[in-house]
């Protein structure tokens, strides 16, 4: 699935006095595949904006296309046209100002799974594997396929399957948050965006979200990562937005940006420790590059 942001801006309370713009013109092509971060200061848009992008909000000007042929065939006017014998467009669908029937937004959330800030949050079942289902259920899947999903998913974000039957609520935190995760992977999304997933774990538990990540992401699933750590910005993703009061500023490789000092605290951002580490041993004429990660760095010394 690729999705095509042109030129987005949303307005809160429109016509109240507590008017606001939010999203300032954004636009951004996103491939299937990729693994990005979004970064800016509190307040800039970026949950705004990837509101849009599993079709939660709708823009008050600009549009968002999500294009994917095996998307669009599971539309309804696609399916008439289908059997008429006719070519169907790739772009699946088109999110504009106006609104859309919900079974359309329900396929398009179905293939591009947000995972809320304390997403943990919204656990409320009995069971974890009630919690899991939920998902999958309401959007159709049968109850023993989506058992099986369960199963695997659970599997994946590392817990064991005795805790199917559990309360979520006897878990860790961070164990709470890895079943409401497991609740948008039972979906099979193309695509996984994700609100400050480490925000209020321990070391220990942002490495092993990344390790999630990552492997997300080697089964071919595209990762947006909002977050405020520039550290793992710069250890884990490929590409970088940066948001500043509803637009986006910079779009560039996340080395590039990451070692931009002057543009991170141009823009209250908190340049990463190991950049200012490699800047500390340049200015004694040591010249390590650019490493990504302490464990580079202690190689290149
Ligand atoms: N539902 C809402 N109603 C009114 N204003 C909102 C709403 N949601 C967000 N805002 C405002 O929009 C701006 C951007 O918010 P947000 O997208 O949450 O920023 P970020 O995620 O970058 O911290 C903020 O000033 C916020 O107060
Ligand atoms: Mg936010």
């Amino acid at each position: 699935m690729q999705i095509k942001v042109k030129g987005i801006s949303h307005i809160f309370d429109k016509g109240a006095i507590t008017e606001f713009l939010a999203l300032n013109k954004a636009s951004m092509d996103v491939h299937q595949g990729e693994f990005i971060c979004i970064i800016g200061p509190t307040g800039s848009g970026k949950t705004t904006f990837i509101e849009h992008l599993n079709a939660l909000l709708r823009p008050s000007e600009g549009t968002v296309d999500f294009i994917s042929l095996d998307l669009a065939k599971q539309f309804k006017k696609n399916i008439k046209r289908a059997k008429k014998g006719k070519e169907i467009s790739e772009v699946a669908m088109t999110i504009t100002s106006k609104k859309k029937k919900l079974k359309e937004v329900k396929l398009i959330r179905k293939h591009v799974g947000v995972v809320f800030q304390f997403a943990e949050y919204q656990l409320f079942e009995e069971t974890i594997e009630k919690d899991i289902i939920f998902g999958p259920i309401s959007m159709g899947v049968p109850k023993a396929k989506a058992k099986e999903l369960a199963k695997k998913y659970l599997n994946l974000v590392g817990l064991e399957e005795e805790y199917l039957t559990k309360s979520p609520f006897s878990l860790s935190g961070g164990q709470k948050r890895r079943v409401a995760l497991a609740g948008i992977l039972a979906m099979e999304p193309d695509v996984l965006i994700f609100d400050e997933p480490t925000a209020g774990l321990d070391p220990q538990g942002e490495i092993e979200m990344y390790k999630i990540f990552h492997k997300l992401h080697e089964n071919g699933k595209t990762i947006i990562i909002v977050t405020h750590n520039l550290d793992h910005v710069l250890e884990h993703s490929e590409r970088t937005i940066v948001f500043n009061e509803g637009k986006i500023i910079r779009d560039d490789k996340t080395i590039d940006i990451m070692y931009d000092k002057k543009f991170l605290e141009d823009n209250l951002l908190e340049v990463p420790k190991i950049v200012d580490l490699v800047e500390s041993l340049r200015k004694r004429n040591k010249n390590y590059g650019k490493p990504t990660n302490i464990k580079e760095l202690v190689e290149k010394i």
